[in-house]
């Protein structure tokens, strides 16, 4: 066999990825790969300057990390309080705590507890012993109350290589390292952050399926006061397409990654990740930027994030003109219905 192919598949895509297709959970909806270049290939820097989503395969971002595991962590990230959820089921839908006032019969399917790193270690063996229905999730920024060992770990992240994109793109500050660790089978719904994401795998490997912003009108997303703002209302393991018609349509981007790998989330870009079955557990590192500023001169069209943007900002300001949350919907629906969709001539 030549060493590529037309699809561009090389010698090193061909190792043994360390996973199998069966360690994928089915969904309704086609998908393409997401490209695993090298960080030094001129199509990756074009990708992120599109803000098109692309694997990064030698970073080495993280790589002072890649020896973290459960043990190395419990005894150097210290004794700070970690954020922890816990759910009855596999699932991770997001809630803003803030906007739980907003919808009082939501009834959120996950919690957050504060606890010791040693706390959710124990947590998570209980679990897995038991073999219920009992899941963990830890997400927590990391901060200054880790150990000696993880700041220096820390220290040694190529802030070079990534320093040089946040400043080629004008990003703004990085605002926070989230650290994920996943029980095997976890996810994420799919939902969109209102920042830039690399996201850098540490250990285990989680399938991330990426839908571009342009597919709004097939994700669904709750309301901007909803405490599930950003997240899609459709469940991907049971669609239901008398609510969510336009989700037939939806056609998905994905990767597998694995220590070492880093994916770029490009701010509005849609994003479900799982954490592999059966792959033990996942460490993940997030890097979020703000975006670049809005330029003084708009060019037109619009694309399709900046048309969601207009969409957010629409409704924050009618929740605050109306004084209600629960009064958007309606008053939108008044605002559109059988005015604009008997093509107006
Ligand atoms: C995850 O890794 O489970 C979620 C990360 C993200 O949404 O940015
Ligand atoms: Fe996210």
């Amino acid at each position: 066999m030549a060493e590529t192919d037309g699809a561009g598949a090389s010698f090193a895509e061909l190792r043994d990825p360390g996973w199998d297709e069966s360690q994928l959970r089915p969904y309704t909806f086609p998908t393409r790969q997401i490209l695993r270049l090298s960080h030094t290939d001129p199509r990756a820097e074009m990708l992120i300057n599109n803000e098109e989503p692309v694997v990064l395969t030698d970073t080495n971002l993280v790589h002072p990390a890649l020896k973290w595991d459960i043990p190395y962590l419990q005894e150097n990230i210290g004794n700070g309080d970690f954020s922890v959820y816990t759910a009855n089921n596999h699932k991770f839908l997001y809630y803003d705590e803030k906007k739980l006032s907003n919808f009082e019969d939501f009834v959120p399917k996950s919690r957050r507890i504060e606890m010791k790193f040693s706390e959710f270690v124990d947590r998570i063996h209980q679990a897995e012993e038991q073999g219920g229905n009992e899941r963990l999730y830890l997400q927590q920024t990391l901060n200054d109350t880790v150990g000696r060992k993880i700041v220096v770990d820390f220290l040694g992240f190529n802030w070079n290589w990534i320093n040089k994109q946040q400043a080629k793109r004008n990003w703004g500050p990085l605002t926070s390292n989230l650290l994920l660790i996943g029980m095997e089978g976890n996810v994420t719904p799919a939902h969109y952050d209102e920042q830039q994401n690399f996201f850098a795998q540490i250990k285990g490997h989680k399938r991330c399926i990426l839908f571009p912003p342009d597919q709004f009108d097939c994700l669904y997303p709750y309301p901007v006061h909803h405490p599930c703002d950003r997240q899609s209302q459709v469940d991907f393991e049971n669609p239901d397409y008398d609510k969510f018609p336009n989700f037939k349509n939806t056609i998905g981007y994905e990767a597998v990654v694995g220590p070492g790998d880093v994916l770029y989330i490009p701010m509005y870009c849609w994003h479900h990740i799982e954490s592999l079955l059966n792959g033990g557990v996942t460490i993940t590192v997030n890097f979020w930027y703000k975006g670049a500023p809005t330029p003084k001169r708009i060019e037109y069209p619009l694309r399709a994030h900046q048309k969601v943007a207009i969409m957010r900002n629409i409704e924050k300001m009618l929740g605050e003109a109306l004084g209600d949350p629960h009064e958007v919907g309606p008053l939108l629906n008044m605002m559109i219905k059988g005015r604009y969709d008997h093509g107006l001539s």
